[in-house]
């Protein structure tokens, strides 16, 4: 069986509510929480995204796929303005959260950061102790007013990361005492502690294995009640399982951007037709 015929025929069997509308391309009307206008990035003199159009919508998971080094990294950066961080790096256009201007001289980054967390390919947790790990975003940004608060805001993290019966008995252990998936599910109730709106993930299950993998999906699909999500897979049919809109790049463009099935199914574009059946990337 192809890897597009096997994704096919799981998105058969697994018809999302939104594809019993019969609508494609958002038309949906689901409002958009973060748009992507004509966005440019240059590391020094080189050009890595050649102006990017992408909506961005409230509530579901968007996959960013296509070939190493096509720029899905440098893009996820740009919506939380990590590319900031980086010397060299200049970014050009409009990217816009609620409709406002996330590169605005009034807006801070680190706010914007709190509001458009991140979760990272190789889990990450600081050198501290679980609970301090998850509480120190709501410490930096004094969202909790006491001992009490700040232990329910742990609590409720971690639980909607899917750990909390695994390390309710050790709070005060090491984060990296966690088995790798459990790392990278820390991170996830770090980033969610301080109720960001959209989270980033950038290749979070390519260091896990497949029943770590099938939990972090499960998460994300959860999330997404709760959260906007964008996710940098190159698993494809992990692309299939957890998103209802994909965008393919390629080259530093964004090649096409629709509904996954349509994406898998209905390829408009031979490259992203040949990237999904496997013939590059
Ligand atoms: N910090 C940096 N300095 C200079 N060039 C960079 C930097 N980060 C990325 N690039 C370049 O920008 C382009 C896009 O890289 P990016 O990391 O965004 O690709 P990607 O699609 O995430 O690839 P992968 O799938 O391998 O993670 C590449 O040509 C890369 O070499
Ligand atoms: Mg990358």
């Amino acid at each position: 069986m192809s890897i597009t015929s096997g994704i096919q025929n799981q998105l058969k069997l697994r018809p999302r509510a939104d594809d019993r509308t019969g609508q494609r391309s958002g038309a949906a009307g689901l409002p958009n929480k973060m748009t992507a206008r004509g966005v440019k990035v240059f590391y020094g003199a080189k050009q890595a995204l050649r102006g990017i159009d992408l909506d961005i919508q409230e509530n579901r998971v968007l996959a960013l796929i296509g070939p190493s080094g096509c720029g899905k990294s440098t893009f996820l950066r740009c919506l939380n303005r990590m590319n900031d961080t980086i010397e060299g790096c200049r970014v050009e256009g409009q990217i816009a959260l609620d409709g406002e201007d996330v590169y605005g001289k009034a807006v801070d980054a680190v706010q914007l950061r709190a509001r458009v967390g991140m979760v990272f390919q190789k889990p990450n947790p600081f050198p501290k102790s679980i609970y301090d790990n998850v509480a120190y975003g709501p410490r930096i940004h004094g969202l909790a007013s006491g001992r009490d608060e700040l232990d329910e805001v742990v609590q409720t993290s971690l639980k909607r990361a899917g750990l909390w019966a695994e390390v309710k008995d050790r709070l005060r252990e090491p984060g990296t005492s966690l088995s790798g998936g459990q790392q990278q599910r820390l991170c996830i109730a770090r980033a969610i502690a301080v109720s960001p709106e959209v989270i980033l993930m950038d290749e979070p299950c390519s260091a896990l294995d497949p029943i770590a993998t099938a939990h972090i999906e499960e998460l994300i699909d959860e999330l997404r009640a709760n959260y906007t999500i964008v996710i940098v897979t190159h698993n494809m049919q992990q692309a299939a399982r957890v998103s209802q809109r994909t965008a393919f790049f390629h080259l530093g463009e964004m090649v096409e951007c629709d509904d996954t099935e349509e994406i898998f199914t209905n390829p408009r574009d031979e490259r992203t037709q040949g990237y999904i059946t496997g013939r590059y990337g």
